[in-house]
């Protein structure tokens, strides 16, 4: 029988490193890379409705909107893959829907956990890798092209900030807190060696 793959996934506030690193990892593990919003055809269509210029959404549809996605990513992409023997590193999962959605704009953190469960079929990752990095140096790494959860002020940074950290500490099986300050390398090399340590 084929050895389930691992599904490990990176999270963080804006500009904090986790997609370079994400791109790394999966090319050190030889492994599916995907994300969220994205990931899917559908999904990439829906990024567009999230993060693009068009109508914003309300609170509760952006957090549909993600639970949506999250549920095709799983299913097209996720599931087959881990299922075929794949590992699979995704720039970003539930967890940015609970920091975001939950501590940024103060909707029920238990209730978007539900909802994570229920549109990810219960298929959440092994290990969250979340890099920190402080909401000023983010917000200079920034620039001043954003999308529209980039352009939000530094109060909703921080709370998005304070809410991953609170996750990260509820739940230390599942989730790791590497520093993402440092060059690409030595960032890579905290991350290796916490996946090294499974
Ligand atoms: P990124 O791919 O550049 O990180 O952009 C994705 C944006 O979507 C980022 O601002 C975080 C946000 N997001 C949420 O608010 N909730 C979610 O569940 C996910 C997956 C992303």
């Amino acid at each position: 029988m084929t050895q389930r793959g691992r599904y490990i996934a990176f999270e963080g506030w804006e500009a904090s490193g986790k997609s370079t690193q994400a791109q790394l990892l999966a090319k050190r593990l030889d492994a599916v890379l995907t994300r969220e919003p994205g990931g899917t055809d559908l999904g990439e269509r829906i990024r567009e409705l999230l993060l693009g210029d068009g109508p914003p959404p309300t609170e509760r549809a952006e957090a549909l909107l993600f639970a949506a996605d999250r549920a095709q990513h799983l299913a097209e992409v996720v599931e087959p893959c881990l299922a075929a023997g794949r590992d699979v590193i995704t720039d970003r999962s539930y967890g940015s829907t609970l920091a975001y959605q939950g501590y940024g704009r103060g909707q029920s953190v238990e209730e978007l956990m539900n909802l994570a469960e229920w549109s990810s079929g219960g298929l959440l990752p092994d290990k969250v890798i979340l890099l920190t990095v402080e909401a000023e140096l983010a917000d200079k790494r920034l620039g001043p092209q954003r999308d529209r959860m980039e352009s939000e002020n530094v109060a909703f940074a921080r709370r998005v900030i304070d809410g991953f950290i609170q996750l990260a500490s509820e739940d230390s099986r599942r989730w790791v807190i590497i520093d993402g300050v440092g060059s690409v390398e030595e960032v890579a090399e905290r991350v290796n060696a916490v996946v090294e340590a499974r």
